[in-house]
């Protein structure tokens, strides 16, 4: 059975719902998945040379990706090399398509120059807008962010962006890379 190391860093809760909904995919697939929280446990260098295929999955603050994602890529790179990878965006520039592609995301152009990371699937999903969550500082700088980039200003609002059948299609992706046969590149 092939087995799918799943890992995310989230800080309001999308981008983990985001990753148990891919891991539910990867799950009706046949696959194994071992979804893991970065924040609270960094995976060992043997389950990650244990995976088929490894998936992150890191919401964007403030221009940068979680640290705990940051953390991860840093210690595994060379093992993350070797092997299928999928490097999954959550923010919400990429609630307009056009931006969640590599040559449209700055995000995970970004990422992957930063990381050195040559993932097979890499895109940005759309989060959520959850202004009466944030604090008054992150929702004035939201919404100065939304209004530089025409979205949503009124800070009543909560606007889920995701598409849950691209995060879905997503899955299946991600499925497939851990069917690969071993050594494919
Ligand atoms: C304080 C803060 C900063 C953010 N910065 C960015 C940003 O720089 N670019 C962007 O596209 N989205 C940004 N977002 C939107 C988040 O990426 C989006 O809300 C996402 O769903 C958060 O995922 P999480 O719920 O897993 O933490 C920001 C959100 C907050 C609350």
């Amino acid at each position: 059975m092939p087995s799918v190391l799943l890992c995310y860093a989230s800080h309001d809760g999308q981008t983990r719902r985001i990753a148990e909904r891919m891991a539910a995919r990867v799950a009706a697939h046949g696959g194994r998945v071992e979804l893991t929280d970065l924040s609270e446990r960094q995976p060992t260098a043997a389950e990650v040379e244990a995976a088929d295929a490894v998936a992150v999955v890191a919401a964007v603050r403030y221009g940068h990706h979680l640290p705990p994602a940051r953390r991860f890529l840093a210690a595994h790179g060379a093992r993350l090399a070797a092997k299928p990878v999928a490097a999954i965006s959550v923010n919400l520039t990429a609630r307009k398509p056009e931006k969640r592609s590599v040559t449209g995301s700055v995000y995970l152009r970004k990422w992957l120059k930063q990381t050195g990371l040559r993932p097979q699937v890499a895109e940005a999903v759309a989060g959520k807008l959850d202004y009466p969550r944030y604090a008054w500082f992150d929702r004035l700088m939201i919404r100065l962010i939304m209004k530089i980039t025409g979205g949503p200003t009124d800070p009543g609002v909560t606007i889920e962006f995701t598409d849950w059948d691209a995060v879905d299609r997503l899955g299946d992706a991600i499925a497939r890379l851990a069917d690969q046969p071993s050594g494919a590149s």
